[in-house]
């Protein structure tokens, strides 16, 4: 374990919080709000925003959409530079906080912003931003990550730097009341699979980070156990804070991760616009089953503490089984077949974007050459 460590962003958690980002940001600052679709209009986030903003000046963009365009954004950093913005605000989920981080870092380049998602141009300075987060899942809210589309292309790429970090992040679990099942669901898979990232890799000793990403992992579980009682003030809060724990960057310290699933998964969202959680789900089954001599301890560690599954030598298979029961439970698929030609077809086209992004060494390991990514994909694809 060797590591440098902050999370600077400042969390205002908990009901009626939204007020607070009128002393979050300076009422000198001219402000752009960036938000999605919609939701935040029917749902009474607009109207808090509103207030809490009534003594500053501030322009609003709309639109972002889910699996953030960078088609869209750019508009909104076109915004950002004629109009002088010194902070940006995103009201939604992952997507429009994402978004707003691209749109706060590609206003200080010149160029095209598509450059920082090809690491063509790096990252110094971006426009200070702050989140209202309406969907817990991402962590976004509170990380330097961001994930974006590129429609033109069907490209979906990350990219992370320090200067897009969120300076504060709201968290009012009520936001929550309003968010489509499949939403909640996603969030609770998301979530789930961001501890496995980075806790499913080899036994490591770490205890503080194995040991939080165990509590955060059978919370998870709980809550998918007690998802009956999900309209409930308590289940809100806590999925909002474990979503969020999940990865503000503190389990994955000083220890191996993984991040295969993901990058496998964003490209069945940039081909079939399948929903991000739900890419996971597909892929990760699969993808354990692949890599289990490697992951075997970790797995079977993981079977004892979270599931409280009985020692044997098939302890890790199990594992497995209990994750893929976990996803069940939620109605989430672990099978794709929801692609326009054939299976062959539709492997090659993932295969081809992984290998034009390079992506052809991945995991902890970086074991996952593209033949076993052919082989996760085969067990994957229906
Ligand atoms: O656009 P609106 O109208 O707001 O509707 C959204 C959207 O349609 C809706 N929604 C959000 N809050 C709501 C609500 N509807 C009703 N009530 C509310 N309170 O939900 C839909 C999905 O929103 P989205 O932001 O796309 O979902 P999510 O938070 O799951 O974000 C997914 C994106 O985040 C990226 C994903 O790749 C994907 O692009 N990720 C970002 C990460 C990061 N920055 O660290 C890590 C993740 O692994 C992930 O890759
Ligand atoms: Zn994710």
């Amino acid at each position: 374990m060797q590591f440098t460590y902050v999370n600077p962003t400042v969390i205002h958690f908990g009901q009626g919080q939204i007020q607070s980002i009128s002393n979050s940001v300076e009422s000198s600052q001219k402000v752009l709000v960036i938000y999605g679709g919609g939701s935040i209009k029917k749902n009474g986030v607009y109207d808090q925003v509103t207030e809490a903003l009534k003594n500053h000046s501030w322009v609003e963009f709309s639109g972002v959409e889910a699996n953030p365009t960078k088609e869209t954004l750019d508009k909104a950093v076109a915004i950002v530079k004629e109009q002088a913005i010194d902070f940006i605000i995103a009201v939604g989920g992952g997507s429009v906080i994402d978004g707003s981080k691209y749109v706060a870092a590609a206003a200080k380049y010149d160029g095209d912003g598509w450059d920082i998602l090809q690491g063509k141009h790096q990252i110094t300075e971006a426009t200070p931003i702050g989140a209202i987060l309406t969907l817990p899942a991402t962590g976004s809210e509170s990380n330097m990550g961001a994930v974006i589309t590129r429609k033109e292309t069907q490209e979906k790429l990350p990219f992370m730097h320090p200067a897009v970090q969120p300076k504060f992040a709201v968290m009012d679990p009520d936001v929550m009341k309003s968010l489509p099942e499949r939403q909640l669901v996603n969030g609770l898979v998301d979530a789930w699979v961001h501890v496995c990232e980075q806790y499913i890799t080899m036994p490591t000793n770490a205890m503080v980070q194995e040991g939080y990403a165990e509590t955060l992992l059978k919370n998870l579980l709980v809550l998918g156990k007690q998802y009956d009682e999900r309209d409930n003030d308590e289940w809100r809060a806590n999925l909002m804070w474990t979503a969020n724990q999940a990865l503000n960057g503190l389990i994955g310290t000083g220890v191996p991760q993984d991040w295969a699933t993901h990058m496998i998964g964003h490209e069945f969202t940039a081909l079939w616009h399948v929903d991000h959680a739900r890419s996971l789900a597909i892929v990760q089954p699969s993808l354990l089953r692949n890599q289990i001599e490697v992951k075997r301890g970790k797995l079977e560690q993981m079977g004892k503490n979270v599931f409280c599954l009985e020692a044997g030598s098939d302890l890790a298979e199990r594992t497995i089984s209990a994750i893929e029961d976990f996803y069940h439970s939620l109605d989430v698929a672990t099978e794709f077949s929801d692609y326009e030609a054939d299976k062959p077809t539709a492997i090659d086209r993932i295969i081809s974007q992984l290998e034009s992004h390079g992506f052809v060494q991945l995991g902890e390991n970086q074991a996952i050459t593209i033949e076993k990514t052919r082989e996760i994909l085969e067990s994957a694809v229906q």
